[in-house]
């Protein structure tokens, strides 16, 4: 059983912020305190080590199954309730697409809670954590498996997606996650782009008279997303803003 202060020194010794250690110490197993301190020394990442993250007003279960929520995210929600407070109703239908821990739906829902909101992901294991997410938030959402937006039938307010966008020759991908973080929330064919096109082209049908459509989007996806956007709703208000590191991060397409 190794003390705090030789697992400090091991931390030290492998170049490993001893904040991760004070992670550990606060969100994790007090009883698993050293096992954890070596799966974090292996190169897992801590919220899959902890087992949960905090996103938003939400606490979430995160495994293998589920990309960990990124700030940036936190930054996309934020952005998406400020511009629908705009709107004259909270009684809201959104629909979140590809929704991995169920992050961005369950943050809607807790912004907008007489609203209905549905969360969808191709991957059944990871729609059962994000159900499971929605019954530890103590939010009451519609969880449907499909590929894209074949599941929704009515028609929608506002539509998010943080949808796998990586380029599978990126060679800038952290090794961590790229071995840790599951492969159908990463990559995406059509140099990334293929689930922004095939959302785009397909989304109409979707969508109220007045509406929001808003996505994370790769920092290098910018000018061909926005131009294909302008082409696709040609009478809607399109921009793309900055994340808080300076990257273009966030598309948003506006009919009001
Ligand atoms: C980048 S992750 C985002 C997860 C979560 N929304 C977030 O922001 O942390 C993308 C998610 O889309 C899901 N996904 C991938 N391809 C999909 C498809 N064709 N239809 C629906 N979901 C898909 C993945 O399983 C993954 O959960």
């Amino acid at each position: 059983m190794s003390s705090k202060a030789q697992l400090e020194a091991l931390f030290s010794s492998h170049g490993i912020s001893l904040s991760l250690l004070d992670y550990l110490e606060r969100y994790g197993d007090p009883t698993k305190l050293e096992l954890q301190a070596q799966e974090v020394l292996r190169g897992v990442p801590i919220q899959y080590v902890v087992g949960n993250v905090d996103f938003y007003h939400a606490n979430l279960e995160v495994n293998k199954n589920v990309l960990i929520p990124r700030f940036e995210t936190e930054e996309l929600c934020d952005k998406v309730i400020r511009i629908l407070k705009t709107w004259k109703t909270d009684m809201l239908s959104i629909a979140d697409i590809g929704t991995g821990s169920g992050c961005i739906a369950i943050t809607m829902k807790q912004a907008f809670p007489k609203s209905e909101v549905i969360g969808i992901d191709i991957s059944s294991e990871a729609l059962e954590v994000a159900k499971r997410n929605g019954i530890r938030n103590h939010v009451d959402i519609i969880w449907k498996q499909g590929d894209l937006l074949q599941p929704l039938t009515g028609k929608y307010d506002c539509i998010i997606s943080n949808p796998p966008y990586i380029d599978k020759n990126d060679s800038e991908v952290m090794e961590s996650v790229r071995t840790y973080e599951p492969h159908i929330a990463l990559f995406a064919e059509e140099e990334g782009f293929k689930n922004y096109h095939n959302i785009l082209k397909e989304v109409k049908p979707y969508l109220k008279e007045q509406y929001l459509l808003a996505f994370e989007i790769g920092y290098q996806q910018k000018e061909h997303l926005e131009t294909y956007a302008k082409e696709k709703f040609p009478n809607a208000k399109v921009w793309v803003e900055k994340d808080l590191s300076g990257k273009d991060r966030f598309l948003f397409i506006l009919k009001k």
